[in-house]
């Protein structure tokens, strides 16, 4: 498997060769600049490994407490990482290839990929989609559609709050952008995505919310209306706006 240097290196040859400012690309964090894959669903595609969280485990406190967030982080998430990698190998997964390519076809694999490998991809986003001093909402083009199809910034942010809410049990909430190219909110049980076949909901995720309990019980209990909502706090809208953008 291509470590994270190498592809660096390559990202950076390539870029160059594109005629590209190195001067512009000294900004671009390690953990986007290692994305080198190609991927119908996304320019910033998912590997096997953990990236490195962009952040300390206190930075997005008060809303994530350091506690949760370290738990989350090098518990959770890290198992789901170990444990795709160990079915992976089990039924010869090419690791080199973007996770998304295993996620479309996932109905083929056991139901470990299934639960590790979205596990692995919904926590990846999640980490990226969130930092200290969030701007609150996006803009731009993703401001307008966002306006356009909900019919006002707060008037998504409540129904994709409610898609959270309601979600029973451990899941996720979803903005995704739809084969039909528009905007939508949904959401998915346990830690499917809406990249699987075997999704209800389909399409690229934007922005999602992580509802499973272990995401916020010690900090909030049973309290996950009042998670979601301090939870806007902090999200990257940069990061998700990119993500729009680069489609
Ligand atoms: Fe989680």
């Amino acid at each position: 498997m291509e470590g994270s240097n190498q592809s660096r290196r390559k990202f950076l040859g390539n870029t160059a060769k594109a005629g590209l400012a190195f001067t512009t690309l000294a900004s671009v964090p390690d953990y986007l600049a290692a994305k080198n894959h190609a991927s119908v669903y996304s320019p910033d595609a998912t590997g096997f490994d953990q990236d490195p969280l962009p952040y300390a485990y206190n930075a997005l406190e008060p809303v994530i407490d350091a506690q949760t967030m370290e738990l989350h982080y090098s518990k959770h998430a890290a198992s789901y990482a170990k444990n795709l990698k160990e079915a992976a190998q089990a039924e010869k997964i090419d690791t080199s290839k973007p996770l998304e390519d295993v996620l479309k076809n996932v109905s083929k694999f056991s139901p470990k990929v299934r639960n590790n490998g979205g596990g692995h991809y919904n926590h990846e986003l999640f980490w990226k989609s969130m930092k200290a001093g969030g701007e609150g909402k996006p803009s731009g083009k993703l401001l307008s559609a966002i306006e356009s199809t909900f019919g006002s910034f707060d008037a998504f942010k409540t129904k994709f709050g409610d898609a959270g809410k309601n979600r029973f049990g451990s899941g996720w909430a979803w903005l995704l952008v739809g084969a039909d190219k528009k905007l939508a909110i949904g959401s998915t049980p346990n830690q499917d995505n809406p990249l699987m076949d075997v999704s209800e909901i389909k399409g690229y995720p934007l922005l999602g919310l992580d509802v499973w309990e272990h995401a916020y019980y010690l900090k909030y209990q049973n309290r996950r209306p009042d998670y979601i909502e301090a939870w806007w706090k902090v999200v990257n809208w940069d990061f998700v706006q990119g993500r729009f953008e680069k489609m």
